[in-house]
């Protein structure tokens, strides 16, 4: 592992080649069209579709949470998200001709196997977004959608997700063009944006001197709260799942506008709040949901609460508000998660170290939950 002491730490950096690996073979910039062809189910079918299931589990169903809001956002079909280790037992309400897509690093999680064989056996299609080429779920899907993060060894999975958020917006954008429920104007605008996304995600790693401060500053707190709106809450959900399972430290994620329903009772100077409080200046509604961020922080601060904020670059009111900024480039809001969560890996990862833990292999924890 030439100069990283970690596997973390070195799958932390590689994202920016994950996504380019990931992104580039499926656009088509010419033509302003996303290619997935090994999605095998047919553009009738596609047209048809009411309604999606995307079913996984930990990291990858956060992946899956923030893949909801793409594909209901371009392409208008209706997406419920499971937990796999849930779906398999509860007898889901899964018709013939929805989709059913399962999302899964390794392709080998018992939770998510029995879930990809009971949405089959309710006739539903099936698409696997896995990183391991020819797993069992990959296998036994109809289509797939593989991630080309190369080899994850960490336990903590950091570019597979960020990858899998890349493939599921890819899809949603396939998805969109299928169904013609996109302008191509607005499909072109994606399409570059697209490709901005690993030259973006190499200018947050430079960040990492700060995080190891924000590190520093914050390894001796017992507990913490990530919080974000809309497609920002499954960042909030991983950036405290992260922390969890690598340095032992309880976090919880919660939905902004939900803290005030019970959860800001704990918020003080001992309960950090790390919000994620980005904004796509051009999107009415990311500008709405930024404004109550703004409030949000407020409320924390009246309350003693230490807030540490992820932020858009050139953003000067957060930075009179929060304690702490570490800010990412301006990206569309639907994109921007992928930014957003490095900062949160890496933060995590240095509390670790900073605690002495076995940051790759964590107590208790394998890399794939086969059973
Ligand atoms: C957390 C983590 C786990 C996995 C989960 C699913 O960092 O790695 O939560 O995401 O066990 O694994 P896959 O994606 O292999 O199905």
């Amino acid at each position: 592992m030439t100069n990283f002491p970690h596997y973390m730490i070195r799958e932390i950096f590689e994202q920016p080649q994950g996504l380019r690996a990931t992104i580039a073979p499926r656009l088509d910039v010419n033509q302003g069209r996303v290619r997935l062809d090994d999605v095998r189910i047919g553009a009738a079918e596609l047209r048809s579709l009411r309604r999606i299931h995307i079913v996984a589990s930990g990291t990858s169903r956060h992946a899956g949470m923030a893949g909801q809001f793409m594909i209901e956002e371009l392409a208008g079909v209706q997406v419920d998200v499971d937990y796999a280790s849930e779906f398999e037992y509860r007898s889901p309400l899964v018709r013939p001709g929805e989709l059913t897509i399962l999302i899964t690093q390794s392709g080998e999680t018992g939770d998510t196997t029995g879930a990809l064989r009971e949405a089959k056996r309710k006739g539903s299609h099936t698409i696997a977004i896995s990183n391991v080429e020819g797993s069992t779920i990959a296998r036994e899907a109809d289509g797939v959608i593989y991630t080309h993060a190369g080899p994850e060894i960490s336990i903590a999975s950091t570019k597979a997700f960020t990858a899998q958020i890349a493939a599921l917006f890819l899809f949603a954008l396939y998805l969109a063009q299928v169904r013609e429920a996109i302008p191509e104007d607005r499909a072109r605008y994606y399409i570059h944006e697209l490709q901005r996304l690993p030259g973006k995600t190499e200018a947050v790693l430079k960040r990492a001197a700060e995080c190891e401060a924000l590190a520093q500053a914050y390894c001796k707190f017992d507990n913490f709260m990530f919080v974000g709106r809309a497609i920002h809450y499954p960042i909030a959900m991983d950036g405290a799942l992260k922390l969890k399972e690598v340095s032992y430290i309880h976090a919880e994620g919660y939905p902004t506008g939900e803290t005030k329903h019970g959860p800001i009772a704990l918020i003080d100077e001992h309960l950090p709040v790390v919000v994620i409080a980005t904004c796509d200046r051009s999107d009415a509604g990311s500008r709405l949901r930024y404004e109550k961020n703004l409030e949000n922080i407020a409320g924390y601060k009246k309350q003693q609460g230490r807030v540490i904020a992820i932020a858009t670059e050139g953003d000067s009111q957060i930075a009179a508000r929060a304690d702490h900024v570490v800010f990412i480039p301006d990206a569309p809001e639907l994109l921007s998660p992928i930014l957003e969560m490095v900062p949160l890996q890496l933060f995590a990862y240095y509390v670790a170290v900073k605690r002495g833990l076995d940051v790759d292999r964590p107590r208790n924890l394998v890399k794939s939950v086969t059973e």
